[in-house]
């Protein structure tokens, strides 16, 4: 079984997405969430983490005295899991050098949009659905794709496209992809698994 460390923000939809995907779905007798890691103690990826009994740490930046330290926690962290496989899902902070050294190819992000469009620094959350409705686009969607060290630029492991119709407000283009984001996260997984990860 695949051991799969979740980092995560905020409300952790995604996270549950792939708990389910290992109870009920694709990463059925492959893959495992093994420990939930956010940077945020209001976080509510914690309360789901404890309902599905799963393992959780809260590691705060401002516990540290610069990036460097807190990302040392982090990485600490996920080599006493043993994690196999890290995945961002709503993960408000940069990974470090030497995570993504640590864990080359092993570290997988979901964006909110057909990525290389409305990517990059300041493009999260809302901030996209609102860019993504002020241009007029006619699609919007979801990546999961490998991080790297910039935003957002990594290689592209699944995308899906969702219908924008004029009236959208970036609400309800957030409500479409993100309905999205909870079905091709688990399948990216089952991909990099079944591609990479298995001899
Ligand atoms: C998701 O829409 C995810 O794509 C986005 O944050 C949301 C987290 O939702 N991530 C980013 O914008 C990263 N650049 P969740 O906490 O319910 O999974």
């Amino acid at each position: 079984m695949i051991r799969l460390v979740i980092l995560a923000s905020g409300g952790g939809s995604n996270m549950q997405a792939i708990v389910d995907a290992h109870k009920f779905g694709v990463l059925k007798g492959l893959a495992e969430v093994v420990l939930v890691i956010s940077n945020n103690t209001n976080a509510f990826v914690l309360e789901r983490a404890k309902k599905e009994n799963i393992k959780s740490v809260c590691i705060e930046r401002k516990s540290f005295k610069d990036d460097e330290s807190f990302n040392k926690e982090v990485l600490a962290e996920l080599q006493a899991a043993n994690a196999d496989l890290v995945c961002l899902a709503g993960y408000m902070r940069m990974i470090d050098k030497e995570i993504l050294n640590v864990y080359n190819g092993r570290i997988l992000n979901i964006h909110p949009a057909l990525l290389p469009k409305f990517g990059g620094k300041g493009m999260y959350g809302h901030f996209v659905h609102e860019a993504v409705v002020k241009a007029g686009e006619k699609k919007s969607g979801a990546t999961v794709h490998f991080a790297n060290e910039e935003y957002d630029s990594g290689k592209i492991i699944l995308q899906k496209e969702v219908e924008v119709s004029k009236s959208d407000t970036p609400e309800e283009v957030a409500r479409k992809v993100l309905e999205v984001e909870h079905k091709i996260y688990p399948q990216a997984i089952k991909k990099v698994i079944e591609e990479n990860l298995r001899g």
